[in-house]
């Protein structure tokens, strides 16, 4: 029987760390966050944000883990084991497994852009070109019916490729490969934008707090953006958690993972607002700041071609192994509640994924109708996994947490049985049941009301 066998789990810490720190750090660093910040008061949003890492990401994460680390289940099963005498909080979980689908449906469109844009470095296209010819490139891309789907077909196929392979083999493997090289990208494209003349004014735009522009509207997306940055709330950590080994130090693990995934968000802004800045560009243009204003920034640099290149690699890296967790709810669920071997499993939640991600990219077509409120159905399912999905999914799992789970489970996990975080555990425990639970509905409710 397939819950005989003994599962797989990670082999190594650094493994742990790898795949966790490749499922948070992924679009939401390079390419939201530093949009959210420009938009937001730079260095004051800045603030608000790390406050919420601090304060709320971290516990949540800490929680996702030990939920799946206690139950050795995927979201669905989970949420079962942890409460046999009531099922209905089972819901959590099917929500995670659909918010899967969801997020992966309008991730896959972007990450087919960067495909398609490593394409265009390799074969130099951007060389000459001004920045309305390389916009008006773009938007015909995406306008044709077949090209942005062949890109997302690609990579929905290299992320079904590693997850086929299971964890240890599959995920773990690669993401110890492929984040190493993220970070050395990182730190080269650091140091070319920091060198640029007048680096120090994106630097200031970036950092320096505009309090006038806090407001609730910031708290909610910041909330938002952090929620999505740390992977939280859909159950990617929670199945993450049950393949990590009974002796890892579930804080430590999510400090390391946590402050990873901030730090390269604030790298990323590093890169992008002093680029910005010293060739004169206004930082608030959205997607069309990495997609058309860089390219177009370092085809006047020297060695652009090389930096151009490496730029939409790491985009593609960080877009790849995010996609492995996500991928991985679905099909660890579709694994062991509906029993299917590991092969099935991944070929029907890829070919279901790219399914919907068809739809959201033909939303993004010129006088397209596919819109819900008057959103396109790319937009409308970026906003509401994060503003609901994924918000009452992490306000649900924490109150399970503190309020539904065992209070001796609870501590026996978070302590690894007594041998560890013994001080912390108390201050842990309220947060979970009272402070995590009250903040989310306050942020939630707030943005209803004004
Ligand atoms: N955290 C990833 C990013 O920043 C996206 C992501 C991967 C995600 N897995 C997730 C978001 C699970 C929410 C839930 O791009």
């Amino acid at each position: 029987m397939a819950e005989k066998k003994k599962r797989d789990h990670f082999g190594s810490k650094i493994g742990i760390i790898a795949a966790a720190v490749g499922s948070a750090v992924g679009l939401g660093n390079i390419y939201r966050f530093p949009c959210m910040a420009g938009e937001n008061g730079g260095g004051a949003f800045l603030i608000v944000y790390l406050g919420i890492v601090l304060a709320l990401g971290l516990p949540m994460m800490v929680s996702e883990f030990m939920i799946g680390r206690r139950a050795q289940k995927n979201p669905v099963g989970a949420f079962k084991a942890l409460a046999p005498d009531a099922k209905g909080w089972a819901l959590i979980g099917y929500t995670g497994v659909l918010c899967g689908f969801l997020i992966l449906a309008f991730y896959t469109t972007v990450a087919g852009w960067t495909l398609e844009s490593v394409y265009k470095s390799v074969i130099n296209y951007y060389h000459g070109k001004d920045l309305a010819t390389i916009e008006q490139g773009f938007n015909d891309s995406i306008n044709m019916i077949f090209r942005p789907l062949l890109w997302q077909a690609v990579f929905i196929f290299i992320s079904a490729f590693v997850i086929a392979k299971g964890i240890s083999k599959g995920i773990e493997k690669y993401s110890k490969i492929l984040m190493p090289t993220l970070t050395v990208i990182l730190i080269i494209l650091c140091v070319k934008s920091l060198m640029l003349p007048g680096a120090f004014e994106g630097l200031k735009f970036f950092f320096k707090p505009d309090f006038s522009k806090i407001d609730d509207q910031v708290l909610i997306s910041a909330l938002g953006q952090a929620f999505f940055s740390m992977s939280l709330g859909m159950g990617a950590l929670i199945t993450y958690g049950s393949y990590i080994s009974k002796k890892d130090n579930l804080v430590t693990t999510s400090l390391m993972v946590g402050l990873s995934d901030t730090f390269v968000a604030i790298l990323a802004g590093i890169i992008i607002f002093p680029a910005a800045f010293s060739f004169g560009i206004q930082p608030e243009a959205g997607p069309s700041l990495a997609f058309n204003t860089l390219p177009m920034l370092f085809n006047q640099m020297k060695g652009g071609y090389f930096f151009c290149l490496l730029f939409f690699i790491l985009l593609v890296i960080a877009a790849w192994t995010s996609a492995l967790s996500l991928l991985e709810v679905i099909v660890s669920y579709m694994i062991e509640e509906l029993k299917l071997s590991r092969r099935k499993a991944t070929i029907y939640s890829s070919v279901g994924a790219f399914i919907i991600s068809i739809l959201a990219t033909m939303s993004l077509h010129n006088g397209s109708s596919l819109t819900v409120f008057g959103l396109t159905i790319f937009d409308g399912l970026d906003k509401i996994t994060s503003m609901v999905f994924m918000t009452l999914g992490g306000l649900f799992t924490v109150i399970f947490l503190g309020w539904k789970v065992k209070k001796q489970d609870f501590e026996n996990e978070f302590t690894n049985g007594g041998t560890v975080n013994m001080r912390l555990r108390k201050i842990f425990y309220y947060i979970i049941k009272f402070i995590a639970p009250a903040a989310i509905t306050v942020i939630m409710v707030s943005q209803f009301i004004i």
